[in-house]
């Protein structure tokens, strides 16, 4: 007789952002008139750049013809992706522990961090940092592991970093810069986790989508700018929001091939090899025209496009963040994130707040509890919009916070 997964009944009712958008498709069913601008989910706003547009023209163009046509690539994705990778984002960076074979493509970074926990053992004891990217949690819930975790809170006492965890954790969740805080951390500050990771023998899944956003010089991009991280450190990264992928679906993930840990019975595992196996047997990798437009992000036009884009989304996060501010309003975010973290006075949850923006200034935002507990009376904001719907919404804001 078939059961279904009973890890399902553990998760709350609906996905935080499918949420927000019934929410908000609710109000505009109710207000036809309405003109709602959209400061929830992440997504970006702005087209593709020029050297995207143009190598996804030709990858379409090799598919024409039989002798340049690609039907399966490999899973871990093309040599060709996976060499720039390495190149651009980590050696010419100084780290030079990681190589081409350390980096699988992906779908972008949901997938993988959803899907990482197949390499994990069922029993191990989980450490996420709170307010949480959704993900983290849900998909430890449905791998049976909600009793296993533990919360370790983000809080304006603690400048919202996490504490290293009072008890050993197995696996730590770490993302910065924070979604959906936006506070990024120092080279130093990593380095305690990277250390501590090393002590217990623990695993550390650094979720670093947004590291194009990282302005400021002593901030960490990468969890490899510390020595050591290679041993113990698995990084997410995705194309979405730095080069606007959201609709077209690309990331990758780092998972060197010095990450040795052990299977419950004593017997080495090297974790590379196994994600290796994990993704050969459930994902056919990404198509070859996204992998190309991603290629084309790292020509030197690709380049100057990625900066143009996330400075564009900074500029929006930058301005939001001192309209709030003058108004006197508790802000974090803003200055190595396009997310802006927001408290509100106190009277009103989440919730209550964002229905209030909703309603009165037809603004969606994302209510700070649907990230965790620790996220009661926040909201966040993101720079994604436009420069011109950031700007109404802004003068939206001052009116009626
Ligand atoms: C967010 O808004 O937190 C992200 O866009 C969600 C995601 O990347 O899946």
């Amino acid at each position: 007789m078939f059961y279904a997964n009973d890890n399902f009944t553990k998760l709350p009712e609906s996905y935080l952002f499918s949420e927000v958008t019934r929410r908000i498709s609710v109000y505009k069913a109710e207000h036809p008139e309405s003109d709602i601008i959209r400061m929830d989910i992440g997504d970006v706003s702005m087209p593709l750049g020029n050297s995207v547009i143009e190598a996804m023209q030709k990858a379409v163009e090799d598919m024409a013809s039989c002798s340049t046509f690609h039907g399966y690539g490999p899973e871990q994705g093309y040599p060709f992706l996976r060499e720039l990778i390495a190149e651009n984002d980590y050696q010419l960076r100084g780290i030079f522990a990681i190589d081409a074979e350390d980096i699988f493509i992906s779908d972008g970074a949901k997938s993988d961090i959803g899907n990482l926990g197949d390499i994990f053992g069922r029993d191990i004891k989980i450490c996420i940092a709170e307010p949480a990217y959704p993900v983290y949690i849900d998909a430890n819930i449905l791998d049976g592991r909600k009793e296993n975790i533990t919360l370790l809170k983000c809080l304006h006492e603690n400048g919202f970093k996490p504490e290293l965890p009072a008890k050993p954790a197995d696996v730590i969740y770490l993302c910065y810069p924070n979604n959906p805080t936006g506070v990024a951390l120092s080279v130093e500050d990593l380095k305690c986790w990277v250390d501590y990771a090393l002590q217990n023998r623990a695993l550390i899944i650094y979720d670093s989508a947004y590291e194009a956003y990282v302005r400021q010089p002593d901030i960490a991009r990468s969890i490899y700018e510390i020595e050591g991280a290679e041993k113990v450190a698995i990084e997410v990264r995705s194309f979405s929001k730095t080069a606007g992928f959201t609709g077209v679906r690309c990331g990758y993930t780092v998972v060197p091939k010095s990450l040795d840990f052990t299977f419950a019975d004593g017997r080495i595992s090297n974790l590379n090899k196994m994600w290796n196996r994990r993704q050969s047997t459930k994902f056919n990798g990404v198509g070859y025209i996204v992998q190309k437009a991603a290629a084309a992000l790292y020509t030197p036009e690709g380049q100057q496009e990625v900066k143009a884009l996330t400075d564009c989304y900074m500029s929006n996060a930058g301005s939001l963040r001192e309209a709030l501010l003058k108004k006197g309003f508790e802000v974090v975010g803003g200055e190595n994130s396009p997310y802006v973290w927001f408290r509100g006075n106190g009277e009103k949850t989440s919730w209550e707040m964002f229905d209030y923006l909703l309603n009165k200034a037809e603004i969606s935002s994302t209510p700070g509890s649907g990230f965790g507990q620790a996220g009661e009376g926040y909201l966040r904001f993101t720079g994604f919009n436009t420069p011109e719907k950031t700007r109404r919404a802004i003068e939206r804001l001052i009116k009626y916070l």
